[in-house]
């Protein structure tokens, strides 16, 4: 079920425990407060406690938990096409090495506009059922100017957080001719993707992008007014991370592979590692021990990296189950990297917690604690999703 909460008041009562991810409010570091009730007015939440009959609607949650919306904050999630034989394929031992990018380009470069859009409105409906309330969305299956415009065009009435990535990966029609691409990509791509983006990111890794080329993306993104974001250490170790602290990126996403100067680094910046366990899980990538990072002291989220090629999923429970199986991490951590995590990862302070002031985006599960999230994997324990993407995604 979607609740629409733009306007009007909704108190969400007999809360069995609730996370609030403010220590100041609760229990432990998620600040969990059992029995409670929220109320969310006009899309904000105000108070937390007893709920009282002042709202317009009211949810009894039954006793279940409470925690604030996922925050995913790496998405591609406009395409066409289909890539399941490259998975079947690795599941049979063959290697992922990004090249596959070139498949979706062409199958998203001959599929109509509004055809795009339909497909995102029911992947933005799956990530909804499955509790996702922001949503960032890449651009970077266009791969020329026409159709990373059209990409951001079909993202942006969708979501705030919309990221630039033209530099994904070399077009076949540039074989040879990186560099002149990326003085594309800096250029007239950058001048038409402007206006419908927030965010420029770059694929920094051999077979896609170097340092260098990605440095003159970032940079010239920064002067277009662009936020910062960054792919690196996917595929194997490399410059990416102290290339996206150099630059002061919000966030280095994959992560997978990290040297102890890439730890380091992270920790002594307030670039976000961004973790992608299901991409790590589809293409048999080993898991990054998030243990070093988290312990090193650098601020950590975990995201969905919903694409057909690397991880075809919205399901930010199945994300939490795997880092606490295979990457270290405790459930408590989990829920916070893909919550304020996220939030941290997209700079932004508003979303990712249920505190007075925040934005009202919520989960009910069917359980009593968030630690069934990664205790039950694979069940659809999302009972309710309360926030603004059920808007656009019926
Ligand atoms: O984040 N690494 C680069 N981009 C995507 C994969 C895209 C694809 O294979 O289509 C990722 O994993």
């Amino acid at each position: 079920m979607t609740v629409h909460n733009n306007s009007g008041s909704l108190a969400i009562d007999n809360i069995g425990s609730l996370i609030t991810n403010d220590e100041a409010l609760g229990r432990g570091p998620l600040g969990i407060i059992e029995h409670a009730s929220v109320v969310i007015t006009d899309g904000v939440v105000e108070a937390i406690g007893p709920a009282g009959a002042i709202a317009d609607t009211r949810i009894d949650a039954e006793g279940a938990c409470v925690l604030p919306g996922f925050v995913d904050s790496h998405t591609h999630l406009v395409f066409a096409g289909d890539r399941s034989s490259e998975f079947v394929a690795r599941m049979a031992g063959e290697p992922y090495d990004g090249g596959g990018i070139r498949v979706t380009t062409d199958a998203t470069r001959n599929t109509p506009t509004s055809e795009l859009d339909t497909l995102l409105r029911l992947r933005l409906a799956e990530a909804h059922q499955a509790g996702t309330t922001t949503i960032e969305i890449k651009s970077g299956y266009g791969l020329n100017v026409a159709d990373e415009v059209r990409s951001l065009e079909v993202a942006s009435p969708y979501t705030d957080e919309t990221t630039f990535l033209g530099a994904h990966l070399l077009p076949a029609e540039y074989e040879g001719r990186a560099d002149d691409y990326i003085s594309l990509v800096c250029g007239e791509m950058l001048a038409g993707a402007t206006p419908h983006a927030k965010w420029v990111d770059a694929f920094c890794e051999t077979g896609a992008f170097d340092a260098d080329q990605c440095r003159a993306v970032l940079e010239a993104g920064s002067e277009a007014g662009l936020g910062l974001r960054l792919h690196g250490n996917q595929l194997g170790t490399g410059p990416g991370v102290q290339l996206a602290v150099e630059c002061g990126c919000a966030s280095v996403d994959h992560c997978t592979h990290l040297t102890d100067a890439d730890i380091e680094a992270l920790a002594g910046s307030d670039t976000v590692a961004t973790f992608l366990p299901a991409a790590d899980f589809s293409t048999r990538q080993p898991y990054p021990d998030a243990r070093r990072v988290i312990d090193a002291g650098a601020t950590v989220a975990i995201a969905s990296n919903c694409n057909p090629g690397s991880s075809y999923t919205t399901s930010m429970s199945f994300c939490i189950a795997l880092a606490v199986r295979d990457m270290n991490m405790t459930i408590d951590e989990a829920i916070q990297a893909v919550t304020v995590g996220g939030a941290a990862a997209l700079r932004r302070d508003d979303i990712g917690k249920l505190v007075p002031g925040s934005a009202g985006h919520a989960v009910i599960l069917d359980a009593p604690t968030h630690h069934h999230l990664a205790y039950r994997p694979g069940v659809p324990l999302i009972r309710q999703t309360i926030g603004p993407l059920g808007d656009f995604a019926g």
